[in-house]
């Protein structure tokens, strides 16, 4: 392992979603590498090769994989090995199969993808986790649209990633909101083009940010990770994307139209509960029938 940044899906595991059986764990996944050594059945890859370790395996070959529609591959979650580390005969585990924050570390194939000899490894490691992650959200999920107005909350690496995403999409405003001020300059440079600390306010965010774009956003890109925001960004939604929003929101991973939340994946319990949270909190709505 060359390079791996920090992710809070890291800190998610180890301070807040902390699950039963999550330890003793390597954390990170967001990272880049080099090929030291294959195994007998490895075909695509050889020693010295530059690569990205990824949390969403791909097969290539299961139904999940040839959809346009989700990347979610079906063996993620299939794991045969469930650790390759031990120390003193106690078994270690990999956050998302990977655990980068070590100087070397043991993959399965389909959680690898070669990447450009010349690529600095010690920036694009971003790629492999918050940029594919909120970039994603704004272009191939959510699919923003040119002249649109898009609200993204939580300006961390996923949520400035997802401003570059809404601004190469060609979204003509985009509401950076968060209660850290300080992220707005560098929101600014991504593309942002308003911004709003919900802490300078009485009123609930998602009012605020009905009134300063006359009856709501086009896009809502959640990602803090707190299903209280998300429910926010689902209210701030013009009226008549909500259905589809509530719709999609409600899946067990939720990324939506309109709508895009941030949950921890690793955590399917998590993630669906979160759904389950938005989806009542989002049945209580007096503004929408669902
Ligand atoms: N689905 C995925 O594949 C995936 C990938 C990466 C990260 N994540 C999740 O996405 C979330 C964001 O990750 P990150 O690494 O960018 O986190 P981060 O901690 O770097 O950034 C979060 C930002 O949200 C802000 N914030 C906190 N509470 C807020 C609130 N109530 N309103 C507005 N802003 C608020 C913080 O000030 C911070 O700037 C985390 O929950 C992480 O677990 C999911
Ligand atoms: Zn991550
Ligand atoms: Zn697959």
């Amino acid at each position: 392992i060359v390079a791996t940044s920090l992710c809070h899906t890291d800190l998610y595991h180890l301070y807040e979603g902390m699950p039963k059986d999550g330890f003793p764990v390597v954390l990170g996944h967001e990272a880049t590498g080099i090929v030291e050594s294959v195994g007998s059945e490895v075909t695509e890859f050889k020693n010295g090769d530059k690569v990205m370790p990824v949390f969403f395996t791909q097969c290539r070959e299961c139904h999940f994989c040839k959809s346009p529609k989700t990347n979610h591959c079906v063996k993620a979650w299939m794991c045969t090995i469930d650790f390759r580390f031990s120390c003193k005969g106690k078994k270690i585990l990999q956050l998302g199969g990977l655990g980068t924050l070590a100087e070397y570390t043991v993959v399965r194939q389909i959680n690898l993808a070669k990447i450009h000899p010349d690529a600095p490894l010690d920036k694009v490691c971003l790629i492999g986790c918050a940029i594919g992650t909120g970039y994603g959200s704004a272009v191939n999920i959510a699919q923003v649209e040119e002249g649109s107005t898009c609200a993204v909350f939580g300006l961390g690496a996923v949520g400035l990633a997802a401003v570059m995403g809404c601004k190469a999409a060609g979204a003509k405003r985009i509401i950076a909101v968060d209660t850290n001020p300080e992220k707005f300059e560098k929101a600014k440079i991504f593309g942002a083009t308003d911004f709003v600390n919900p802490k300078d306010h009485s009123k609930p965010i998602h009012d605020i940010l009905v009134e300063m774009t006359e009856g709501g956003v086009d896009f809502s890109l959640e990602c803090v990770g707190n299903a209280s925001v998300v429910v926010s960004s689902y209210k701030e939604c013009q009226l008549h994307f909500k259905q589809k929003a509530h719709k999609l929101a409600a899946g067990e991973y939720g990324p939506a139209y309109g709508l895009v939340h941030s949950a921890p994946v690793s955590n399917r319990q998590k993630s669906s509960s979160l759904a389950t949270e938005t989806k009542r909190k989002c049945q209580q709505s007096p503004s929408v029938s669902l």
